[in-house]
Protein backbone atom coordinates (compact mmCIF):
# COMPACT_ATOMS: atom_id res chain seq x y z
CA UNK A 1 0.00 0.00 0.00
CA UNK A 2 0.68 3.79 -0.53
CA UNK A 3 0.45 6.82 1.16
CA UNK A 4 -1.48 9.19 -0.98
CA UNK A 5 -1.11 12.98 -1.00
CA UNK A 6 -3.50 16.29 -0.72
CA UNK A 7 -2.15 19.25 -0.52
CA UNK A 8 -2.53 22.75 -1.74
CA UNK A 9 -1.05 24.24 -4.89
CA UNK A 10 -0.79 28.48 -4.22
CA UNK A 11 -0.74 30.40 -1.13
CA UNK A 12 -3.02 27.89 1.21
CA UNK A 13 -6.90 27.92 1.57
CA UNK A 14 -7.41 25.88 -1.51
CA UNK A 15 -10.41 24.28 0.27
CA UNK A 16 -7.87 20.93 1.29
CA UNK A 17 -9.97 20.31 4.68
CA UNK A 18 -13.04 20.15 2.29
CA UNK A 19 -11.50 17.64 0.13
CA UNK A 20 -9.72 15.56 2.59
CA UNK A 21 -13.16 14.84 4.42
CA UNK A 22 -14.57 14.28 0.90
CA UNK A 23 -12.17 11.78 0.59
CA UNK A 24 -12.10 10.16 3.88
CA UNK A 25 -14.49 7.03 3.08
CA UNK A 26 -11.97 6.47 0.72
CA UNK A 27 -8.88 5.57 3.37
CA UNK A 28 -8.28 3.57 6.73
CA UNK A 29 -5.88 6.67 7.95
CA UNK A 30 -5.88 10.10 7.59
CA UNK A 31 -2.25 12.03 8.64
CA UNK A 32 -1.44 15.92 8.82
CA UNK A 33 2.32 16.28 8.20
CA UNK A 34 3.00 19.82 8.29
CA UNK A 35 2.25 23.15 9.66
CA UNK A 36 0.49 24.18 13.02
CA UNK A 37 -3.01 26.07 14.08
CA UNK A 38 -1.21 28.96 11.54
CA UNK A 39 -3.92 26.43 9.07
CA UNK A 40 -7.59 26.78 8.77
CA UNK A 41 -9.62 23.83 7.35
CA UNK A 42 -12.95 24.68 6.83
CA UNK A 43 -15.91 21.72 6.14
CA UNK A 44 -19.55 21.69 5.60
CA UNK A 45 -21.69 18.73 5.80
CA UNK A 46 -25.60 18.95 6.88
CA UNK A 47 -25.99 22.63 7.69
CA UNK A 48 -23.37 22.68 10.02
CA UNK A 49 -19.51 24.33 9.60
CA UNK A 50 -16.02 23.25 11.30
CA UNK A 51 -12.91 25.28 11.45
CA UNK A 52 -9.91 22.84 11.94
CA UNK A 53 -6.47 23.73 12.84
CA UNK A 54 -4.30 20.44 13.98
CA UNK A 55 -6.66 17.95 13.89
CA UNK A 56 -6.59 16.19 10.38
CA UNK A 57 -10.30 17.12 8.47
CA UNK A 58 -11.07 13.30 8.57
CA UNK A 59 -12.19 13.25 11.92
CA UNK A 60 -15.65 13.73 11.20
CA UNK A 61 -15.44 9.97 10.13
CA UNK A 62 -15.39 7.84 12.98
CA UNK A 63 -14.00 4.72 11.91
CA UNK A 64 -11.23 6.24 10.49
CA UNK A 65 -8.13 6.86 12.19
CA UNK A 66 -6.40 10.27 12.08
CA UNK A 67 -3.19 10.64 13.26
CA UNK A 68 -1.39 14.30 13.95
CA UNK A 69 2.17 13.40 12.63
CA UNK A 70 5.50 14.45 14.20
CA UNK A 71 5.80 16.67 10.97
CA UNK A 72 3.18 18.91 13.14
CA UNK A 73 3.87 21.41 15.66
CA UNK A 74 0.64 21.60 18.34
CA UNK A 75 -0.34 24.63 20.41
CA UNK A 76 -1.82 22.33 23.64
CA UNK A 77 -4.78 25.15 24.57
CA UNK A 78 -6.04 25.81 20.25
CA UNK A 79 -6.16 22.10 20.19
CA UNK A 80 -8.02 21.72 23.15
CA UNK A 81 -10.40 24.52 21.89
CA UNK A 82 -10.82 22.39 18.73
CA UNK A 83 -11.40 19.37 20.67
CA UNK A 84 -14.02 21.17 23.05
CA UNK A 85 -15.83 22.41 20.16
CA UNK A 86 -16.15 19.23 18.21
CA UNK A 87 -17.17 17.29 21.67
CA UNK A 88 -20.06 20.57 21.66
CA UNK A 89 -21.06 18.82 17.94
CA UNK A 90 -21.61 15.42 19.32
CA UNK A 91 -18.23 14.14 17.85
CA UNK A 92 -15.57 12.11 20.22
CA UNK A 93 -12.22 12.48 19.05
CA UNK A 94 -10.42 10.67 21.49
CA UNK A 95 -11.88 7.24 20.09
CA UNK A 96 -10.05 8.08 16.46
CA UNK A 97 -7.17 10.16 16.99
CA UNK A 98 -3.45 9.84 17.78
CA UNK A 99 -0.66 12.10 18.03
CA UNK A 100 2.75 11.64 17.79
CA UNK A 101 5.35 11.85 20.22
CA UNK A 102 7.80 13.80 18.65
CA UNK A 103 5.30 16.50 17.06
CA UNK A 104 6.76 19.74 18.73
CA UNK A 105 4.85 22.29 21.19
CA UNK A 106 4.17 25.49 20.61
CA UNK A 107 4.97 27.09 23.78
CA UNK A 108 3.03 30.56 24.93
CA UNK A 109 6.52 32.38 24.64
CA UNK A 110 6.59 30.83 21.37
CA UNK A 111 3.95 33.18 20.59
CA UNK A 112 5.13 35.97 22.14
CA UNK A 113 8.43 35.63 20.01
CA UNK A 114 6.61 35.58 16.72
CA UNK A 115 4.74 38.70 17.72
CA UNK A 116 8.13 40.20 18.80
CA UNK A 117 9.83 39.30 15.67
CA UNK A 118 6.80 40.91 13.42
CA UNK A 119 6.56 44.27 15.44
CA UNK A 120 10.48 43.99 14.47
CA UNK A 121 10.08 43.84 10.99
CA UNK A 122 7.77 46.98 10.99
CA UNK A 123 6.60 47.07 7.41
CA UNK A 124 8.12 44.11 5.77
CA UNK A 125 6.45 41.69 8.26
CA UNK A 126 5.76 38.34 7.32
CA UNK A 127 2.06 39.17 8.08
CA UNK A 128 2.51 35.51 10.56
CA UNK A 129 -0.78 34.01 11.65
CA UNK A 130 1.31 35.02 15.33
CA UNK A 131 0.13 30.91 16.27
CA UNK A 132 4.44 30.53 17.13
CA UNK A 133 5.20 28.47 14.18
CA UNK A 134 8.62 30.21 12.93
CA UNK A 135 9.91 30.21 17.07
CA UNK A 136 9.13 26.59 17.38
CA UNK A 137 10.12 25.19 14.12
CA UNK A 138 13.27 27.32 14.86
CA UNK A 139 13.65 25.96 18.34
CA UNK A 140 12.92 22.13 16.50
CA UNK A 141 15.80 22.45 14.23
CA UNK A 142 17.88 24.53 16.78
CA UNK A 143 17.69 21.62 18.57
CA UNK A 144 16.02 23.08 22.01
CA UNK A 145 11.99 22.35 21.26
CA UNK A 146 9.96 20.17 23.47
CA UNK A 147 7.59 17.75 21.93
CA UNK A 148 4.72 16.20 23.12
CA UNK A 149 5.76 12.91 24.28
CA UNK A 150 7.99 14.58 27.03
CA UNK A 151 4.41 15.75 28.60
CA UNK A 152 4.36 13.56 31.61
CA UNK A 153 8.54 13.59 31.56
CA UNK A 154 9.01 14.52 35.59
CA UNK A 155 11.28 17.09 34.67
CA UNK A 156 8.77 18.74 31.88
CA UNK A 157 8.37 21.81 33.32
CA UNK A 158 11.78 22.37 34.17
CA UNK A 159 12.76 22.10 30.44
CA UNK A 160 9.60 24.57 29.68
CA UNK A 161 11.09 26.97 31.82
CA UNK A 162 14.62 26.91 30.83
CA UNK A 163 13.15 27.44 27.03
CA UNK A 164 10.85 29.81 28.47
CA UNK A 165 13.77 32.10 29.89
CA UNK A 166 15.96 31.82 26.97
CA UNK A 167 12.51 33.05 24.94
CA UNK A 168 12.27 35.92 27.53
CA UNK A 169 15.75 37.03 26.81
CA UNK A 170 15.07 37.26 23.16
CA UNK A 171 11.89 39.24 23.62
CA UNK A 172 13.83 41.62 26.01
CA UNK A 173 16.11 42.38 23.59
CA UNK A 174 13.62 43.04 20.71
CA UNK A 175 12.52 45.63 23.33
CA UNK A 176 9.10 43.76 22.84
CA UNK A 177 6.95 45.07 25.84
CA UNK A 178 4.09 42.31 26.41
CA UNK A 179 2.73 43.41 29.20
CA UNK A 180 -0.57 44.77 27.57
CA UNK A 181 -0.18 42.04 24.32
CA UNK A 182 -3.23 39.80 23.91
CA UNK A 183 -2.64 36.22 23.15
CA UNK A 184 -6.02 34.56 21.52
CA UNK A 185 -7.56 37.65 23.59
CA UNK A 186 -5.88 36.66 26.73
CA UNK A 187 -2.65 38.46 28.38
CA UNK A 188 0.41 35.91 28.58
CA UNK A 189 -0.30 34.91 32.56
CA UNK A 190 -3.54 33.83 31.96
CA UNK A 191 -3.08 32.36 28.74
CA UNK A 192 0.27 30.24 29.79
CA UNK A 193 -2.17 29.40 32.75
CA UNK A 194 -4.66 27.77 30.57
CA UNK A 195 -1.62 26.48 28.41
CA UNK A 196 -0.47 23.78 31.60
CA UNK A 197 -4.18 23.14 32.01
CA UNK A 198 -4.22 21.73 28.38
CA UNK A 199 -1.48 20.49 28.49
CA UNK A 200 -2.55 18.29 31.72
CA UNK A 201 -5.50 17.29 29.72
CA UNK A 202 -3.52 15.40 27.03
CA UNK A 203 -3.39 12.56 28.68
CA UNK A 204 -7.10 12.09 27.08
CA UNK A 205 -5.54 10.94 23.98
CA UNK A 206 -3.62 8.25 22.74
CA UNK A 207 0.39 9.22 21.69
CA UNK A 208 2.31 7.71 19.63
CA UNK A 209 5.27 6.50 17.81
CA UNK A 210 3.49 7.42 14.41
CA UNK A 211 5.91 6.04 11.99
CA UNK A 212 5.80 3.08 13.47
CA UNK A 213 2.04 2.99 13.16
CA UNK A 214 1.94 4.23 9.79
CA UNK A 215 4.47 2.20 8.77
CA UNK A 216 2.24 -0.80 10.29
CA UNK A 217 -0.95 0.42 8.78
CA UNK A 218 0.58 0.17 5.21
CA UNK A 219 2.16 -3.60 5.55
CA UNK A 220 -1.17 -4.90 6.91
CA UNK A 221 -2.62 -3.21 3.88
CA UNK A 222 -4.42 -0.13 5.38
CA UNK A 223 -4.66 2.98 3.02
CA UNK A 224 -3.50 6.07 4.04
CA UNK A 225 -4.31 9.83 3.06
CA UNK A 226 -1.82 12.40 3.92
CA UNK A 227 -3.50 16.03 4.76
CA UNK A 228 -1.12 18.93 3.80
CA UNK A 229 -1.45 22.26 5.31
CA UNK A 230 -0.80 26.13 4.30
CA UNK A 231 0.24 25.72 -0.35
CA UNK A 232 3.26 25.03 -1.90
CA UNK A 233 3.57 28.86 -2.31
CA UNK A 234 4.40 28.74 1.46
CA UNK A 235 6.88 26.29 1.59
CA UNK A 236 9.96 27.37 3.15
CA UNK A 237 12.30 26.08 0.34
CA UNK A 238 10.45 26.65 -2.72
CA UNK A 239 7.54 29.86 -1.48
CA UNK A 240 8.10 33.69 -2.12
CA UNK A 241 10.45 33.67 0.07
CA UNK A 242 11.07 35.01 3.28
CA UNK A 243 7.25 35.71 3.15
CA UNK A 244 6.53 31.98 3.91
CA UNK A 245 5.79 29.56 6.72
CA UNK A 246 8.24 27.50 8.61
CA UNK A 247 7.75 24.33 6.87
CA UNK A 248 7.86 21.86 3.74
CA UNK A 249 4.38 22.06 2.28
CA UNK A 250 5.19 20.14 -0.51
CA UNK A 251 5.05 16.26 -0.72
CA UNK A 252 8.48 15.88 0.29
CA UNK A 253 7.10 17.11 3.99
CA UNK A 254 5.09 13.78 4.00
CA UNK A 255 8.38 11.59 3.87
CA UNK A 256 9.95 13.80 6.57
CA UNK A 257 6.59 14.49 8.93
CA UNK A 258 5.30 11.10 8.84
CA UNK A 259 8.19 8.93 8.36
CA UNK A 260 7.33 7.46 4.93
CA UNK A 261 9.55 6.57 2.42
CA UNK A 262 9.57 8.30 -0.70
CA UNK A 263 9.14 5.25 -2.37
CA UNK A 264 5.71 4.70 -0.36
CA UNK A 265 4.29 8.00 -1.54
CA UNK A 266 1.02 6.79 -3.83
CA UNK A 267 -1.34 9.63 -6.10
CA UNK A 268 -0.39 13.25 -4.96
CA UNK A 269 -3.73 14.84 -5.54
CA UNK A 270 -3.05 18.80 -5.65
CA UNK A 271 -5.86 21.34 -4.70
CA UNK A 272 -5.84 24.70 -6.22
CA UNK A 273 -8.66 27.57 -6.82
CA UNK A 274 -9.98 28.60 -10.13
CA UNK A 275 -8.51 32.33 -8.94
CA UNK A 276 -5.80 32.87 -6.59
CA UNK A 277 -6.02 34.06 -2.88
CA UNK A 278 -3.19 34.85 -0.47
CA UNK A 279 -3.27 36.10 2.99
CA UNK A 280 -0.71 38.01 4.40
CA UNK A 281 2.49 39.65 3.17
CA UNK A 282 4.19 39.01 -0.26
CA UNK A 283 4.40 39.02 -3.67
CA UNK A 284 1.25 38.20 -5.54
CA UNK A 285 1.86 38.38 -9.30
CA UNK A 286 -1.57 38.47 -9.99
CA UNK A 287 -3.29 39.96 -7.51
CA UNK A 288 -6.50 42.54 -7.84
CA UNK A 289 -6.61 45.72 -6.25
CA UNK A 290 -9.45 46.84 -7.96
CA UNK A 291 -13.60 45.80 -8.55
CA UNK A 292 -12.77 42.56 -9.43
CA UNK A 293 -10.87 41.38 -6.63
CA UNK A 294 -13.10 42.97 -3.95
CA UNK A 295 -16.28 40.77 -5.88
CA UNK A 296 -13.56 37.87 -5.78
CA UNK A 297 -13.49 38.07 -1.97
CA UNK A 298 -17.57 38.61 -1.16
CA UNK A 299 -18.32 35.92 -3.70
CA UNK A 300 -15.73 33.90 -2.25
CA UNK A 301 -15.82 34.68 1.45
CA UNK A 302 -12.42 35.51 0.79
CA UNK A 303 -11.59 36.22 4.86
CA UNK A 304 -8.81 33.83 6.81
CA UNK A 305 -10.16 31.09 8.61
CA UNK A 306 -7.50 31.33 11.21
CA UNK A 307 -7.43 35.29 11.98
CA UNK A 308 -10.53 36.86 10.07
CA UNK A 309 -8.00 39.13 7.54
CA UNK A 310 -9.10 39.52 4.32
CA UNK A 311 -8.14 37.26 1.59
CA UNK A 312 -6.16 39.09 -1.23
CA UNK A 313 -7.43 37.95 -4.71
CA UNK A 314 -6.33 37.48 -8.26
CA UNK A 315 -6.69 35.66 -11.69
CA UNK A 316 -5.16 32.09 -11.94
CA UNK A 317 -1.61 32.18 -11.88
CA UNK A 318 -0.29 29.21 -14.18
CA UNK A 319 3.12 29.60 -14.17
CA UNK A 320 2.68 29.59 -10.36
CA UNK A 321 0.85 26.43 -10.96
CA UNK A 322 3.13 24.78 -12.88
CA UNK A 323 5.93 24.76 -10.65
CA UNK A 324 3.80 23.91 -7.83
CA UNK A 325 2.93 20.50 -10.25
CA UNK A 326 6.83 19.96 -10.85
CA UNK A 327 7.44 20.54 -6.84
CA UNK A 328 4.97 17.96 -5.50
CA UNK A 329 4.89 15.68 -8.48
CA UNK A 330 0.84 15.97 -8.97
CA UNK A 331 -1.34 13.21 -10.43
CA UNK A 332 -4.40 14.86 -10.05
CA UNK A 333 -5.79 18.23 -10.01
CA UNK A 334 -8.80 19.07 -7.89
CA UNK A 335 -10.21 22.37 -9.11
CA UNK A 336 -11.97 24.58 -6.52
CA UNK A 337 -14.51 27.42 -6.01
CA UNK A 338 -15.34 27.47 -9.78
CA UNK A 339 -18.74 28.95 -8.29
CA UNK A 340 -17.04 32.14 -7.28
CA UNK A 341 -16.27 33.39 -10.89
CA UNK A 342 -19.70 32.96 -11.97
CA UNK A 343 -21.39 35.79 -13.65
CA UNK A 344 -17.67 37.63 -14.45
CA UNK A 345 -18.57 38.61 -17.95
CA UNK A 346 -14.52 37.22 -19.12
CA UNK A 347 -12.13 35.51 -17.01
CA UNK A 348 -8.45 36.46 -17.20
CA UNK A 349 -5.59 33.59 -16.74
CA UNK A 350 -1.94 34.65 -16.19
CA UNK A 351 0.23 32.18 -18.71
CA UNK A 352 3.51 34.04 -18.44
CA UNK A 353 5.15 36.81 -16.63
CA UNK A 354 6.74 39.78 -18.27
CA UNK A 355 9.82 40.95 -16.22
CA UNK A 356 11.24 44.10 -17.63
CA UNK A 357 10.54 43.29 -20.97
CA UNK A 358 11.26 39.49 -21.10
CA UNK A 359 8.42 36.67 -21.04
CA UNK A 360 9.13 34.03 -18.76
CA UNK A 361 7.15 31.25 -17.28
CA UNK A 362 9.56 30.17 -14.71
CA UNK A 363 9.36 31.83 -11.01
CA UNK A 364 12.49 33.93 -10.71
CA UNK A 365 14.41 33.72 -7.60
CA UNK A 366 13.41 36.96 -6.06
CA UNK A 367 9.71 37.12 -6.54
CA UNK A 368 9.52 40.04 -4.01
CA UNK A 369 10.87 43.41 -4.96
CA UNK A 370 10.35 42.45 -8.59
CA UNK A 371 8.30 44.30 -10.97
CA UNK A 372 6.37 41.44 -12.41
CA UNK A 373 3.48 41.88 -15.01
CA UNK A 374 1.43 39.03 -15.75
CA UNK A 375 0.83 38.37 -19.34
CA UNK A 376 -3.18 37.47 -19.36
CA UNK A 377 -4.91 35.28 -21.58
CA UNK A 378 -8.96 36.22 -21.53
CA UNK A 379 -11.64 33.67 -21.00
CA UNK A 380 -15.13 33.63 -21.46
CA UNK A 381 -16.67 33.70 -18.25
CA UNK A 382 -20.38 31.86 -17.28
CA UNK A 383 -23.11 33.50 -15.59
CA UNK A 384 -24.76 30.40 -14.26
CA UNK A 385 -24.94 29.64 -10.59
CA UNK A 386 -22.91 26.58 -10.45
CA UNK A 387 -23.94 25.46 -7.13
CA UNK A 388 -26.70 22.82 -7.98
CA UNK A 389 -24.81 21.36 -10.61
CA UNK A 390 -24.18 17.63 -9.76
CA UNK A 391 -22.08 15.98 -13.07
CA UNK A 392 -19.41 17.50 -15.17
CA UNK A 393 -21.87 16.78 -18.14
CA UNK A 394 -23.68 19.20 -16.67
CA UNK A 395 -21.24 21.74 -16.39
CA UNK A 396 -21.91 25.22 -18.82
CA UNK A 397 -19.30 24.90 -21.74
CA UNK A 398 -17.48 27.70 -21.20
CA UNK A 399 -16.50 26.18 -17.56
CA UNK A 400 -15.22 23.07 -19.61
CA UNK A 401 -13.38 24.90 -21.50
CA UNK A 402 -11.65 27.04 -18.67
CA UNK A 403 -10.97 23.53 -17.18
CA UNK A 404 -9.39 21.88 -20.55
CA UNK A 405 -7.34 24.84 -20.67
CA UNK A 406 -5.91 24.16 -17.41
CA UNK A 407 -5.44 20.73 -18.12
CA UNK A 408 -3.69 21.46 -21.81
CA UNK A 409 -0.94 23.69 -19.51
CA UNK A 410 -0.63 21.86 -16.94
CA UNK A 411 -0.64 18.19 -18.75
CA UNK A 412 -2.94 17.08 -15.82
CA UNK A 413 -6.34 15.90 -15.77
CA UNK A 414 -8.27 18.04 -13.68
CA UNK A 415 -10.06 14.81 -11.62
CA UNK A 416 -12.53 16.39 -9.73
CA UNK A 417 -14.44 20.00 -8.99
CA UNK A 418 -15.71 21.71 -6.81
CA UNK A 419 -18.87 23.80 -6.89
CA UNK A 420 -19.86 25.24 -3.19
CA UNK A 421 -18.40 24.43 0.43
CA UNK A 422 -21.10 21.95 1.36
CA UNK A 423 -19.58 18.10 1.75
CA UNK A 424 -22.13 17.12 -1.50
CA UNK A 425 -21.36 20.35 -3.81
CA UNK A 426 -18.56 18.37 -5.35
CA UNK A 427 -18.07 16.39 -8.48
CA UNK A 428 -16.23 13.69 -9.79
CA UNK A 429 -14.92 12.84 -13.40
P1 LIG B 1 -8.03 25.09 3.38
O1 LIG B 1 -7.19 25.83 4.36
O2 LIG B 1 -7.28 24.76 2.14
O3 LIG B 1 -8.70 23.88 3.96
O4 LIG B 1 -9.18 26.10 2.94
P2 LIG B 1 -10.04 27.09 3.90
O5 LIG B 1 -11.03 26.29 4.64
O6 LIG B 1 -9.14 27.96 4.67
O7 LIG B 1 -10.69 28.03 2.82
C1 LIG B 1 -11.53 27.54 1.83
C2 LIG B 1 -12.88 28.27 1.96
O8 LIG B 1 -13.64 28.08 0.79
C3 LIG B 1 -13.72 27.73 3.09
O9 LIG B 1 -14.52 28.78 3.58
C4 LIG B 1 -14.58 26.67 2.41
O10 LIG B 1 -15.80 26.44 3.08
C5 LIG B 1 -14.83 27.34 1.08
N1 LIG B 1 -14.99 26.43 -0.06
C6 LIG B 1 -14.35 25.27 -0.31
N2 LIG B 1 -14.68 24.81 -1.54
C7 LIG B 1 -15.53 25.70 -2.06
C8 LIG B 1 -16.19 25.81 -3.33
O11 LIG B 1 -16.03 25.00 -4.23
N3 LIG B 1 -16.97 26.91 -3.51
C9 LIG B 1 -17.15 27.86 -2.57
N4 LIG B 1 -17.93 28.90 -2.84
N5 LIG B 1 -16.54 27.79 -1.37
C10 LIG B 1 -15.73 26.74 -1.14
P1 LIG C 1 -4.12 26.67 5.47
O1 LIG C 1 -3.65 25.30 5.89
C1 LIG C 1 -3.15 30.73 4.17
C2 LIG C 1 0.49 32.53 5.82
C3 LIG C 1 0.34 33.67 6.78
C4 LIG C 1 1.63 34.43 6.52
C5 LIG C 1 2.63 33.31 6.27
C6 LIG C 1 3.44 32.94 7.51
O2 LIG C 1 -5.40 27.10 6.07
O3 LIG C 1 -4.11 26.78 3.97
P2 LIG C 1 2.90 31.71 9.78
O4 LIG C 1 1.80 31.93 10.79
O5 LIG C 1 2.91 30.35 9.19
O6 LIG C 1 4.23 32.11 10.33
O7 LIG C 1 2.58 32.75 8.61
O8 LIG C 1 1.87 32.20 5.86
N1 LIG C 1 -0.25 31.30 6.21
C7 LIG C 1 -1.35 30.87 5.59
N2 LIG C 1 -2.07 31.43 4.59
N3 LIG C 1 -3.51 29.52 4.67
C8 LIG C 1 -2.78 28.94 5.65
O9 LIG C 1 -3.01 27.68 6.07
C9 LIG C 1 -1.67 29.64 6.19
N4 LIG C 1 -0.78 29.37 7.16
C10 LIG C 1 0.09 30.39 7.15
O10 LIG C 1 -0.80 34.45 6.49
O11 LIG C 1 1.51 35.17 5.33
MG1 LIG D 1 -7.20 27.64 5.42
Amino acid sequence: MKVDVILGLQWGDEGKGKIVDVFTPRYDVIARFQGGPNAGHTIEFDGRKFILHTIPSGIFHPDTINVIGNGVIIDPFIFFKEIDCLREAGIHPEKNLLISRRAHLILPSHRLLDAAYETAKGDSKIGSTLKGIGPTYTDKYGRNGLRAGEIQDPDFKTKYNELKSIHMGMIGQCNFDFSQHLIDGLLFDEYEKLWFKAVRRMKEFTMTDSEYYLNRCLDEGQSILAEGAQGTMLDVDFGSYPFVTSSNTIAAGVCSGLGIAPHRIGTVYGVFKAYCTRVGSGPFPTELSDKTGDALRKGGHEFGSTTGRPRRCGWLDLPALKYAVMLNGVDSLVMMKADVLSGQEAISVCTKYDIGGTLTETLPFELSGRKIKPVYKEMKGWGTDLGTITSFEGLPAAVKDYISFIERESGLPVGMVSLGPDRTQTILR
